[in-house]
């Protein structure tokens, strides 16, 4: 079973409450709400007091996408506002491990991302130990990329190597997702999509994750 973590950047952020409603609504698995500090990404989008805020209007399962240097200093606070899972980034931090260790110890599901040039065989001490995985298919810092297809090939390595080690983490890919494109993220061994402009900057909001749903 495919899910559905719509991400909140393509949103209209003067009226998050609305389009939250619209996604859970239709159906949508999760909420993936990217914070970019400015460092280990160049761009800078929200954090802890509009999750906290926003975690108040919705039930939905909030799916925290860390685009943070050094996450071990905030995932305390991440967890007080609400994120359900944490994910962070392997090429943000000196102990991935650590990282880890401290997301489950609040009972909080731990998820670790690779971003496009990074080899997927970095993450095999972790595959184990995570309950998701996240393959970055486009340049982390900004919505409205284009997929990189060569980017899914990692996919496939991680569901192998999950399979060798008798562990099934959900696989998530997150950049450039779109109607057209997800069955080769799906067909690889996906089963997490975020899409965020094909969901929140789509005409009809409903209906994109309907489809979704329906692939
Ligand atoms: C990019 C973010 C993505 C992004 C996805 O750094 O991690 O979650 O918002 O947006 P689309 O689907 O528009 O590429
Ligand atoms: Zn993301």
């Amino acid at each position: 079973m495919i899910k559905l973590s719509p991400s909140l950047l393509a949103a209209d952020f003067s009226n998050l409450k609305n389009d939250i409603e619209k996604a859970e609504c239709a159906g949508c698995d999760m909420l993936h709400l990217d914070v970019m500090d400015g460092a280990f990404v160049p761009n800078i989008s929200f954090g802890m007091p509009v999750i906290s805020s926003l975690k108040k209007i919705s039930n939905i399962v909030f799916d925290v996408h860390l685009m943070i240097n050094d996450p071990i200093r905030y995932i305390e606070d991440f967890v007080k506002c609400g994120a359900d899972i944490i994910t962070f980034h392997y090429e943000s931090c000196d102990d991935p491990l650590a990282v880890i260790e401290k997301i489950k110890s609040f009972g909080v599901k731990a998820a670790i991302s690779i971003k496009p040039k990074t080899d997927a065989s970095v993450l095999e001490p972790f595959i184990d130990k995570v309950d998701m995985v996240l393959v970055m298919t486009v340049e982390p810092g900004f919505g409205g990329q284009k997929l990189i297809p060569e980017t899914l090939d990692k996919v496939a390595k991680i569901a192998e190597t999950a399979k060798e080690k008798g562990v099934c983490p959900d696989i998530q890919v997150d950049g450039g997702i779109t109607l057209e494109n997800a069955h080769l993220a799906v067909e690889k061994g996906a089963n997490v999509l975020v899409a965020g402009s094909a969901v929140f900057g789509a005409s009809d909001i409903s209906e994109a994750v309907r489809k979704f749903k329906s692939l």
